[in-house]
């Protein structure tokens, strides 16, 4: 084959864009970054190029486009507009098909149930009438989200059946929601899987995820879950990829049910903080993966090399970073953010934890 010679166009400035641009870089493929923040920002800091500009400075959109082979977003609220505009001179990944169903929590939920996965209950909820009406229906906990821009549990309210709801609708703020029956989950797995363009697999060993504050805090990969969940996880996650005609990385959240039932929590179609383990832990990590799925090379093996634990540093684990570089055997990845708030994903760790 010919050496690669590809320019990878990223929309979003992150760590995921930026993990992303390393892996391209190792492949000899080239990265340009556009965002509002590109200078100085994790992934512009990293690429070949960046362009700082608003997603929809669309003189600035095409300079972009004719300067990259193909597009993809590191984050799932790339403005759908901006995709479709991008679509018409370059192949884009996610397609906006894939982007309408995942920037949509009750779009990607009925999507899914047509697709045969099993959800918790939900309701769509457009006033405080219509909570009042699910909470009726739901008899129980649940949780109040906004249908958009929710990540890392903002926009997120817990909901008793004694709360006042006329107050925790008017505390959401937004009129387009859903209603979620609170899962009394037995634990959370995700699942990974890559496409090509001319439809090739490849499915990454199962997560097992624990979230704290609604943050995801740590990954024990492959999943200690049954081989029965991991089967039914990784066919759910190609079904969805396969419907959405998905090209690149499709990740799959879900509950597993006290009762050994899987539930469909949410996708997203991009790299994933849950499959950072990769890195080290798989013949192919998940960035290398969406580089050779956008290059048009072939698929790299998915084996992974014992179990691996990906804890996240936020910025309130930061003093504990001197300790961190001491540990043997330590895997440490760290975004080059500036400021360490509280709450924000500064890097994560990967461990082996069993040969
Ligand atoms: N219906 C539910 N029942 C029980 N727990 C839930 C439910 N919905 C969300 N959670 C908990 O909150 C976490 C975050 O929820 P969700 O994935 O919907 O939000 P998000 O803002 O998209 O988060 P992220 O960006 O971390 O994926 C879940 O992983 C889970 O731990
Ligand atoms: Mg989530």
């Amino acid at each position: 084959m010919d050496m690669p010679h590809t320019t990878i166009g990223i929309l979003g400035s992150g760590q995921l864009g930026r993990m992303l641009v390393i892996a391209a870089a190792q492949l000899g493929i080239k990265t340009h970054i556009f965002a509002p923040d590109a200078n100085s920002s994790p992934a512009g800091e990293m690429a070949t190029n960046a362009t700082t500009a608003a997603y929809d400075d669309y003189a600035a959109l095409d300079q972009f486009a004719a300067s990259v082979d193909v597009i993809t977003s590191e984050f799932e609220n790339v403005p759908s507009e901006t995709m479709a505009h991008l679509a018409q001179f370059r192949p884009v990944s996610p397609g906006t098909t894939a982007l309408h169903i995942a920037q949509h929590r009750v779009r990607e939920k009925n999507f899914a149930r047509e697709h045969g996965i099993l959800t918790p209950d939900f309701w769509h909820v457009r006033d405080a009438a219509s909570l009042h009406q699910a909470m009726a229906e739901l008899q129980g906990r649940g949780v109040l989200k906004t249908c958009q821009l929710g990540y890392d549990g903002k926009g997120q309210i817990w909901i008793d059946p004694s709360d006042d709801l006329d107050a925790s609708f008017a505390a959401l703020g937004s009129d387009d929601a859903i209603l979620e029956a609170a899962v009394d989950f037995a634990a959370e797995a995700s699942f990974l899987v890559a496409r090509t363009a001319d439809g090739r697999i490849a499915h990454f060993p199962a997560s097992l995820n624990t979230h704290k504050n609604g943050i995801l805090a740590r990954s024990v990969a492959p999943a200690p879950i049954s081989e029965n969940l991991v089967t039914s996880g990784q066919e759910a996650g190609q079904r969805l990829a396969e419907a959405m005609a998905l090209v690149g990385v499709l990740a799959l959240e879900t509950f597993v049910t006290t009762d050994g039932k899987l539930l469909f929590n949410e996708i997203a179609p991009r790299p994933h903080n849950s499959f950072h383990w990769t890195i080290e832990g798989c013949a192919t990590s998940q960035f290398t993966q969406l580089a050779r799925c956008l290059a048009g090379m072939a698929l790299g093996s998915t084996h992974s090399y014992g179990q691996w634990q990906m804890d996240n540093l936020l910025g309130e684990d930061m003093p504990g970073l001197e300790q961190l570089v001491a540990e043997p055997g330590l895997h440490l990845h760290l975004y080059g953010k500036a400021s360490a708030k509280t709450g924000r994903k500064m890097g994560h760790t990967n461990r082996l934890i069993t040969a």
